[in-house]
């Protein structure tokens, strides 16, 4: 072993000739074991098949699909909408607070399984509320689970609410209402659903008025939308973060940007390749969102319909794309930097990330 691939002490960040001693053959190990945020999670998108199979059944809710089998293989996606037309069928099965207990829950567990330290999951309340399910109900299901995954995992968790852009901002404006009554119980608001014809401006007051509540903000942009919507996410909405945002490749001055700002992208490949942004994850750009000094980050989107969660999109992209321990680091790091926990909880988790490199260093 010469100096410079010592192992650096837990605290200190990898040097980058250490990164780059690390063998190819460790790098799935290391994705699987490193402490990581998620940032990007519909928890709707995380209902499994079999759960929304045992739902439907606990509630007396009858299923468009005979079978667990039937409705999976329908999950075969030509672009977002036809997706979104199955994911909200699929939430219809939700109505008590223990049903959004429990799917939160699931995936809680399998995010502490998966190392993912830190969750900001989103929330489409106008879904349920739509079928009359009241917020309230949709909120402290999730909330608990968020709570309990604190206590019992270890997992830090916190809840974003989603406007669906594809309604007006009449109905966003009174779901804002309807939630503020609950206002500590989540952190922030995003934008998602039907991207294309539903530009971020049309959701200007009522962002406007979020950020006088000081509550986080973010908004889907750049997926299926032109780089244009992620300007004005930024400009017109003041997101501290653009989900997807892979679209924006097409305007260098738009990349040049997001770099200087260090603007966070949610990014998804499986979710991208799913829904046909991408004919491949080998086609994906994640590679070269990373070069261009992006402050890229690596998420599910809607785990139990794109084919994995969290791990599963950075061993399938680090194998399609041949990415580094490097790059494993800066995602991993990015995820926690992004997040919006506090200076000593990423402190601590960066440590952690840290250690864990500085033991596949020490291996050699
Ligand atoms: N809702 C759930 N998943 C979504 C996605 N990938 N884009 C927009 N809206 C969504
Ligand atoms: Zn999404």
């Amino acid at each position: 072993m010469t100096a410079t691939h010592l192992p650096a002490a837990p605290h200190v960040a990898p040097s980058t000739a250490a990164l780059a001693a690390i063998p190819p053959a460790r790098i799935p190990a290391l994705l699987q074991a490193m402490p990581k945020a998620e940032l990007h999670l519909h928890i709707e998108g995380s209902l499994e098949p079999e759960r929304i199979f045992a739902l439907a059944q606990r509630n007396g809710v009858q299923l468009a699909y005979p079978s667990v089998e039937a409705l999976r293989a329908a999950y075969a996606f030509t672009d977002l909408q036809s997706f979104l037309d199955i994911y909200y069928a699929g939430a219809s099965v939700l109505l008590t607070e223990q049903d959004f207990h429990d799917m939160a829950w699931d995936y809680l567990l399998k995010a502490r399984a998966e190392h993912v330290v830190h969750v900001e999951m989103f929330f489409d309340p106008q879904t349920h509320t739509a079928r009359g399910v009241p917020f309230e109900v949709v909120v402290r299901g999730l909330k608990s689970a968020c709570d309990r995954a604190e206590r019992e995992l270890g997992v830090s968790a916190a809840l974003i609410m989603c406007f669906l852009r594809h309604l007006s901002e009449e109905d966003a404006l009174q779901t804002l209402d309807s939630a503020l009554p609950f206002r500590d119980l989540f952190i922030g608001v995003g934008l998602d659903s039907s991207e294309r014809g539903h530009p971020p401006e049309k959701f200007a007051r009522v962002f406007a008025r979020c950020r006088e509540l000081g509550l986080h903000l973010v908004a889907h942009a750049g997926e299926e939308g032109p780089p244009a919507y992620i300007e004005s996410a930024l400009d017109v909405l003041h997101v501290e973060r653009i989900d997807h945002g892979v679209r924006c490749v097409e305007d260098p001055a738009l990349v040049a940007r997001l770099a200087r700002e260090g603007v966070p992208l949610t990014v998804c490949p499986l979710s991208n390749v799913k829904l046909c942004v991408f004919a491949s994850l080998g086609a994906h750009n994640l590679g070269s969102l990373l070069q261009a000094g992006l402050k890229v980050t690596l998420n599910s989107d809607d785990p139990a319909y794109f084919g994995g969660y969290v791990n599963q999109n950075y061993l399938e992209t680090f194998a399609a794309l041949g990415l580094d321990a490097a790059a494993a680091y800066t995602l991993a790091r990015n995820s926690l930097e992004a997040s919006f926990a506090s200076e000593a909880h990423k402190a601590a988790w960066v440590a952690r990330l840290n250690a864990v490199f500085a033991e596949a260093i020490a291996a050699g």
